[in-house]
């Protein structure tokens, strides 16, 4: 299966916003991951639809755009004009998962599905057929920088191989306190988008996804 990188901006300078962009697609980064928080899901509020029509504006990379907020269905429309190319909502949020993954493929856009880390994968697994992408939270959803889940990879190893039993190759993210250090072993365990926010960010930009790109093209 084909790795991408989807570089999370929630950790970019946001009063250079362009330029961190410009920095991680130069780079070589495919995707860019894009967090919305509403203070109500997660305690935090990120940004919404306006920034990420300016993103857009800027960028041809794959805007994957992660739904941190109750009742996701109500943005779907929303957000597809503004010019996300995944969606992702939380199995957690929605009144009808189904529902609102068909509503999102309906866009002609990619759908996806994200449970927290204490919410187990048996919940996906009249999912898989409605789901383009799977995200694996390794972190509680809500801030940037924290630490990596130990428990998570045996949870991405169970999800490839529930995916492999129905003969599917959909993708599996993961999201939160992925490093250049444990990168590989998530790799390993069947991951194969992987958004990193800090780890990008934070330091030599481009340098940072460079190193990240040559331990996942390898
Ligand atoms: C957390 C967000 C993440 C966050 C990851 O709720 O969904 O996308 O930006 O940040 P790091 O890579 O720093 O853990
Ligand atoms: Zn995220």
């Amino acid at each position: 299966m084909k790795n991408y990188l989807s570089p999370s901006i929630l950790s970019a300078d946001f009063a250079h916003l362009g330029d961190d962009i410009r920095r991680a697609q130069e780079a070589g980064t495919q995707y860019l991951h894009y967090d919305v928080m509403d203070g109500l899901f997660v305690p935090s509020i990120s940004f919404g639809m306006p920034v990420l029509e300016s993103v857009r504006k800027i960028t041809d990379l794959v805007l994957d755009v992660h739904l941190m907020i109750v009742d996701p269905e109500r943005y779907i429309d929303e957000f597809a004009r503004c010019g996300a190319d995944i969606i992702t909502v939380h199995y957690e949020a929605c009144k009808d998962i189904k529902k609102t993954l068909r509503a999102i493929r309906e866009k002609g856009i990619r759908a996806g599905v994200t449970i927290k880390p204490k919410t187990p994968n048996s919940v996906l697994a009249d999912l898989l057929d409605e789901a383009d992408m799977i995200l694996l939270m390794t972190v509680e959803p809500g801030f940037g920088g924290q630490a990596y889940i130990p428990e998570s990879t045996q949870k991405i190893r169970e999800l490839r191989a529930m995916l492999d039993a129905r003969g599917l190759d959909t993708d599996i993210e993961v999201d939160g306190g992925i490093k250049k250090e444990n990168l590989q072993m998530v790799l390993d365990a069947g991951a194969n988008v992987i958004v990193a926010g800090s780890a990008i960010f934070k330091g030599d930009i481009g340098q940072n996804v460079r190193d990240f790109l040559e331990i996942m093209e390898k």
